[in-house]
């Protein structure tokens, strides 16, 4: 039941991104001392032309009135103050996905924070202790929030950057949309909670569909790829180009060339919620055409982009080494000492038989089916109007653990789908795949685990506070795939 991706046959377009300033400024001199970056943020209904400017426009729901949201850049160290003004019908929160900030920052309604309510607002404030690629959402019915167009990218750059000529972000997101260039509507259907959740039929970059994307042949670029879609997973085949991933979920690391797939074509796998940055080197020759192919799901595979070299040459190609980013400074798990939690995920379509408990009553698959949840973690099934701050009361975390306490959890996927596994205001290694040790071990925020697949994460349990733990499929975690992980 994956709608066909219909661009190209639907809408047509022939946008262009216009070529950005060829040179990147060289890294700056000393280390600025941190600074406070004000923000002010207003999630309210807008209109974008995702389809190119000869097509009707979208009603979407956005940040200051553009798709993606507005990028927001600090330097690492640097301290963000965000105001966020809901004028949304509804109530809203904004979720910093991947920034290891204090607890009552989080953005998660009900658990750390009261739900914005329409016409109210709300100041986040909170330092960046990590430089790399990182976003920001809602957390309040994400599933509809999101995909509507409620997401951006937010950037922290680290003290040097590595010289590159240009540094370049693309959010990628995914659309229903209807031939008259409107979102269809059905937000939260069962077919696709218990599914592979709301798949699109329209991927843009940058909030446009794109058909060219500009390179100069001898340029490096640092492109920052950031999967904002509510459920579509991306691998991304840069086809005649070697791109080499340099951090995953703005964690740096060893720079390497991306897994290759059966047929050994090297993809960017990249799932809801994960980023990857990569370096991509202009080794093509002027004039020259290749696309950036998306073939992550069988018989539904599609361009993403072209890219299109300009006449003329930046400079003669002559690439040195990838250039390594400095690593964050983050808690070390010791593995020796480290305690074991075991969580499963469960249900499903073709999950077998399994049971979850929701308000303290325990319930069959087809008693959940009525309650529009299909999903459990550890047998529980989450709502997301439970917590401190809720109108219900607040649910049971998953799991507590003490305060400075070295964790793996050992997950299990007892199901026949995949599924983003995002941990908030924490970053873990990834340290075992079905039961072997994995080299090397990368710091993670959010990790795919397919189907059946069982993945050991490993972490330091160093910031306390009610933390989300939920599959980034939005609609998976509308489902009830999502509870929380108590540090105390
Ligand atoms: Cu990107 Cu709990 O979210
Ligand atoms: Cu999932």
């Amino acid at each position: 039941m994956v709608p066909r991706l219909t661009r190209r046959r639907l809408l047509r377009t022939a946008a262009t991104l216009p070529l950005a300033s060829a040179a990147w400024p060289t890294p700056g001199p000393a280390r600025a001392a941190p600074a406070r970056r004000d923000y002010a943020l207003t999630a309210k209904p807008a209109r974008a032309r995702l389809v190119g400017e000869n097509n009707p426009a979208t009603p979407v729901w956005a940040f200051n009135g553009t798709v993606p949201g507005p990028a927001i850049r600090a330097r690492q160290g640097d301290t963000l103050r965000i105001a966020v003004e809901n004028g949304l019908p509804e109530e809203t929160t904004v979720h910093w996905h991947g920034i290891r900030l204090p607890n009552a920052m989080d953005g998660v309604p009900h658990l750390t924070q009261k739900p914005i309510a329409p016409g109210e607002r709300f100041t986040y404030e909170f330092a960046v202790p990590d430089a790399g690629t990182y976003w920001y959402h809602p957390h309040a019915r994400s599933f509809e929030q999101v995909p509507r167009g409620l997401h951006g990218a937010l950037i922290v750059e680290e003290a040097e950057p590595p010289a590159v000529d240009r540094d370049e972000l693309w959010v990628i997101a995914d659309w229903r949309l209807e031939r008259d260039g409107q979102l269809a509507g059905g937000f939260g259907a069962a077919m696709d909670l218990s599914h592979a959740g709301r798949l699109g039929n329209t991927v843009t970059v940058n909030g446009r569909e794109i058909e060219e994307w500009r390179l100069r042949a001898g340029e490096r670029v640092r492109l920052r790829l950031v999967n904002a879609c509510s459920a579509r997973i991306l691998a991304l085949e840069f086809k005649d180009h070697r791109p080499v991933l340099i951090a995953l979920d703005g964690q740096p690391v060893e720079p390497r060339e991306p897994p290759k797939d059966e047929a050994g074509r090297a993809r960017v796998v990249l799932s809801p919620g994960e980023r990857a940055d990569i370096a991509l080197d202009a080794t093509g020759k002027p004039g020259q055409r290749s696309s950036v192919v998306d073939s992550f799901y069988r018989n539904d595979e599609y361009r993403l982009a072209d890219l299109v070299y300009a006449a003329r040459p930046l400079r003669e190609p002559a690439f040195g080494p990838p250039p390594r980013l400095k690593p964050n400074a983050l808690p070390e798990p010791d593995l020796t000492r480290a305690e074991r939690r075991q969580i499963a995920f469960a249900g499903g379509m073709m999950g077998g038989a399994f049971q979850g408990v929701l308000d303290g009553e325990t319930l069959d698959p087809r008693a959940l089916l009525q309650k529009g949840k299909f999903w459990t973690v550890n047998g529980q099934v989450g709502a997301d109007h439970h917590g401190r701050h809720g109108a219900a009361p607040a649910a049971a975390p998953l799991l507590t653990l003490k305060r400075g306490a070295h964790c793996v959890l050992e997950m299990a996927n007892d199901t026949a789908w995949h599924h983003p596994i995002h941990l908030h205001g924490h970053v873990f290694r990834v340290t075992a795949l079905n039961g072997k040790a994995l080299d090397p071990r990368d710091w993670r925020d959010t990790v795919l685990m397919n189907p059946r697949e069982r993945l050991d994460i490993a972490f330091v349990a160093d910031n306390p506070g009610d933390w989300m733990f939920h599959c980034h499929i939005l609609d998976h975690q509308q489902g009830g795939m999502m509870g929380h992980i108590r540090v105390a």
